[in-house]
């Protein structure tokens, strides 16, 4: 039946990791560079202990690795733990004093990197390797390099599994889920599958697997909504201040009306965004500007929903918190946290706000935005950003500038037809059959109300229903939309001007 997905059973497979095989290769080379101290920022420290336990091997150079609770021990074959020189100073020290050269792994060392001595240390182990020969590797989730230490240093980013090998995990985990019960496979389809491994993209080897493997043995099974769970997991991994926020409630282009250009849009680019690198252009990011109640929001969160990735908040309120630490360095976390989450959606709702709720003449909103604008014409990363915005009198020039960002979307009231549809989304939403109402006649006596307005009025007439003690109906509804006066008549002049601003620059969203 075409529509379905395709039952996929997955049989496991039982295969050397392919990727280790590059990192060894990268790692060698910069070893034999005589590099005397590297640097590897990971959370992955299991995978680094096991490269350079394969590179000893390779090398026949002894490893050890230190850390605060074993000390040192030697890692590259059964040895007895040595557990001594447990104190970061005596290692080092003993480091120093050894002759025969070898690789240390000094595990999460990076709280004894603000003492001076430490430093020292580090920095005539390193001096000495031409005679000594040993080489240093700090390995942490999060390093800075003391400026002594800088010259001597270089990093090492472990290369991260892409999809084929992503999906060559999900095998084998399904492959130890049928071991441990036999005579089933695990269950999923084409499409579910490929969203899953999209999610993963991103994450170490041993992050990923241990989400497949959570997702895998909760019931032998890949489904749509292990999806969000992935996303949740991701994002508790992700270290993330309160400026951004991960958006679970991802909506459905269906439960939008009207809309068309931009659903199309958003259609049209769905695999040059998850699937960058072919000869199109990767997808940047669109704003949406209309009079509020549009549908914007939902838009957005719609774009999410549309293509399956995590969608992601960035509140300008909490960045400029005075209380929540300086507003530049929270910006760059946040977004440095959103690329973690790539493919994603970074979506800042009513961007208008960040120009007034910042002060935009003292300087630091402008400084913000400027951040904001650089890092959107700089990122490499797949974050597709959604920007919403009610009013344009304080939109930035350069944001609206050609090129940031890919196309501006105006979305104006809804016609008649597409309140018609409004309608019946919301009412079907309530468990109500839209052939039950005269739709038609609401959507024409509804002129200029927006999608909200419209929800607004069928919340409100099943209020008067259930006071009148019976069902809600067409004259319910048609009560509470007489009764109602809609924004774009409150405030005709600034629609009017909105609409007169949008007809040059923006494309319509409907
Ligand atoms: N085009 C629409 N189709 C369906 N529902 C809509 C539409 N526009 C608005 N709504 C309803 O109104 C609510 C508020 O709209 P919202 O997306 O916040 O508008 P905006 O962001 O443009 O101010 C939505 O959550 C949705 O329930
Ligand atoms: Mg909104």
């Amino acid at each position: 039946m075409p529509g379905l997905p395709r039952a996929l059973t997955l049989h496991g497979i039982n295969q050397w990791e392919p990727d280790l095989a590059n990192d060894i290769h990268d790692l060698e080379l910069l070893l034999r560079s005589r590099v005397p101290l590297i640097v590897i920022e990971t959370r992955d420290e299991k995978r680094v202990t096991q490269l350079f336990t394969k590179l000893a091997l390779k090398l026949s150079m002894p490893v050890m690795a230190w850390s605060a609770t074993t000390g040192l021990q030697r890692i590259d074959f059964e040895a007895a733990p040595q557990r001594h020189a447990s104190e970061p100073r005596q290692a080092l020290g003993q480091i120093k004093a050894t002759n025969t050269p070898a690789i240390y792994l000094l595990l999460d060392f990076h709280p004894y990197l603000d003492d001076a001595y430490n430093i020292r240390l580090l920095k005539e182990i390193a001096q000495d390797h031409h005679d000594l020969g040993h080489t240093l590797v700090l390995v942490s989730h999060d390093l800075e390099v003391p400026p002594e230490l800088e010259n001597l240093a270089a990093s090492f980013s472990l290369s991260l599994p892409d999809s084929e090998r992503l999906e060559a995990i999900v095998r084998e985990e399904a492959g130890h889920w049928s071991k441990s019960s036999p005579g089933n496979k695990v269950k999923t389809d084409r499409a579910t599958l490929d969203a899953m491994v999209h999610q993963l993209r991103g994450l170490t080897t041993t992050d990923a697997r241990r989400i497949i493997r959570s997702v895998i043995f909760d019931d032998g099974a890949i489904n749509p909504d292990d999806l969000e769970r992935i996303t949740r997991a991701r994002y508790r991994l992700i270290e993330s201040n309160g400026a951004l926020s991960c958006e679970f409630d991802t909506a459905e282009f269906s439960e939008v009306g009207g809309l068309q250009n931009l659903k199309h849009w958003v259609e049209l680019r769905r695999t040059a965004f998850l699937e960058p690198g072919g000869d199109l252009d990767t997808p940047q990011g669109i704003l949406l500007v209309g009079v509020q109640g549009g549908g914007k929001s939902l838009a957005a969160k719609a774009v999410a929903g549309m293509w399956g990735i995590p969608l992601l908040r960035l509140d300008f309120g909490t960045l400029y918190n005075k209380f929540f630490g300086e507003t530049e360095r929270n910006l760059r976390e946040a977004l440095k946290s959103a690329e973690a989450m790539a493919p994603c959606v970074l979506w800042i709702d009513e961007i208008e706000k960040a120009i007034a709720s910042g002060d935009y003449d003292s300087g630091t909103s402008r400084r913000i935005l400027g951040n904001l604008l650089t890092w959107m014409s700089e990122r490499t990363a797949a974050v597709f950003i959604v920007a919403t915005a009610n009013v344009i009198e304080h939109l930035p020039p350069e944001l609206i500038r050609k090129g940031r960002l890919d196309e501006i979307f105006f979305v104006d009231l809804p016609d008649a037809p597409t309140r018609a549809e409004i309608f019946a989304i919301h009412l079907r939403k309530r468990g109500l059959k839209p052939l039950d109402f005269d739709i038609l006649s609401l959507a024409k006596l509804s002129e200029g109300f927006s999608g909200a307005e419209i929800e607004q009025a069928i919340v409100a007439a099943r209020y008067l229903a259930r006071a009148d003690g019976g069902t809600v109906d067409t004259g319910h509804v048609r009560e509470e939309i007489e009764r109602t006066r809609p924004l774009s008549r409150v405030m005709a002049e600034k629609v009017a001007g909105l609409r007169a601003w949008a007809a040059g620059r923006t494309v319509p969203a409907n």
